[in-house]
């Protein structure tokens, strides 16, 4: 095994990534697949059933059609019970999972503060810090305590996370506030060994943001994308493979067993614009 390879490598791990099914996840779960992890997807499959985003994460991955390393479970990460049903499932056809990939999240509708709804509101909050944090984190660091396994959560922070972006007010207080819990969580769970980092992707173009970001009907960038490329001082919008690093190294024990409470930004320097 190279020095890197033993630094960076995951073969003994177990991950499981929420919202599994999703653009980002999906992404990170072939990160982790690549890098000799058995992975989980977890996810509603509501798009498409989680066994097929197991069998493209396979392909990606480049493992063979017979390998039993990624697996599909469905569920709704908002419960309680059903992740702990999901966490059975995994522990019976992967083994004990060590690394958490909080992905579940996202934004829904813009307005002006004035015309803010507020159930659309609810429903983000709860999408980002109840089915995206607090309710699967519980679930892992209840067995994780129980069964003395020093896991590794990764949340998804945002660009918002550190400066509200304009017409998303829900988008902007969820993610201000999973920084915030990661921070309250490293401390929390430190004296378990247990460590919580995450992860800030600045622009990258996914199912949730296409529309925002380019005109339906012509595929140039709408206003609002030309704004976020104006301030990203490399000038484009991200790669998902672009995350890839940065989710290695939090998960990895050996490379980050010192590192909790952390956000990294990978951003293309959008964090640090400036005149
Ligand atoms: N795309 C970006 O540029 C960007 C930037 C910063 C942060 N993020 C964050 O990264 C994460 C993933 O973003 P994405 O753009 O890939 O979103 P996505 O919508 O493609 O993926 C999220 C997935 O979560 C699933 N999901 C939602 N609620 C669920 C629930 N209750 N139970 C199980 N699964 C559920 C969805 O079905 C979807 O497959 C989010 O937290 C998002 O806020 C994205």
């Amino acid at each position: 095994m190279s020095f890197v390879e033993s630094l960076f490598g995951l073969q003994e791990s177990v991950v499981v990534v929420t919202g599994g099914g999703g653009a980002l996840p999906s992404s990170i779960a072939v990160a982790f697949a690549k890098a000799g992890a058995k992975v989980a997807l977890w996810g509603r499959g509501t798009h498409h059933p989680m066994t097929e985003a197991a069998e493209q994460v396979k392909r990606q991955a480049g493992l063979p059609e017979a390998s039993s390393a990624v697996v599909g479970v469905t569920v709704d990460t908002a419960s309680g019970s059903a992740c702990e049903a999901a966490f059975d499932a995994t522990l019976k056809s992967l083994g004990m999972p060590d690394i958490l990939l909080n992905g579940v999240g996202g934004n829904m509708g813009r307005s002006s503060f004035l015309d803010f709804d507020e159930k659309v509101f609810d429903d983000v909050v709860r999408l980002n810090l109840m089915a995206g944090l607090m309710v699967p984190s519980r679930v892992f660091a209840r067995r994780w305590i129980d069964a003395g396994v020093k896991g590794s959560m990764i949340n998804m922070t945002s660009m918002a996370s550190y400066k509200g972006l304009s017409a998303v007010w829900a988008y902007d207080a969820a993610k201000a506030g999973v920084l915030n819990l990661t921070q309250a969580l490293a401390k929390e769970l430190a004296s378990h060994g247990i460590r919580v980092n995450a992860v800030a992707p600045g622009f990258f173009v996914g199912n949730q943001n296409r529309a925002l970001l380019f005109d339906e009907k012509t595929g140039n960038l709408t206003a609002r994308g030309q704004a976020i490329i104006a301030r990203t001082p490399f000038g484009r919008f991200g790669e998902y493979e672009e995350l890839w690093g940065a989710v290695l190294y939090l998960a990895s024990p050996k490379a980050a067993g010192f590192v909790t409470g952390v956000s990294i930004p990978v951003d293309g320097g959008y964090l640090s614009d400036n005149i």
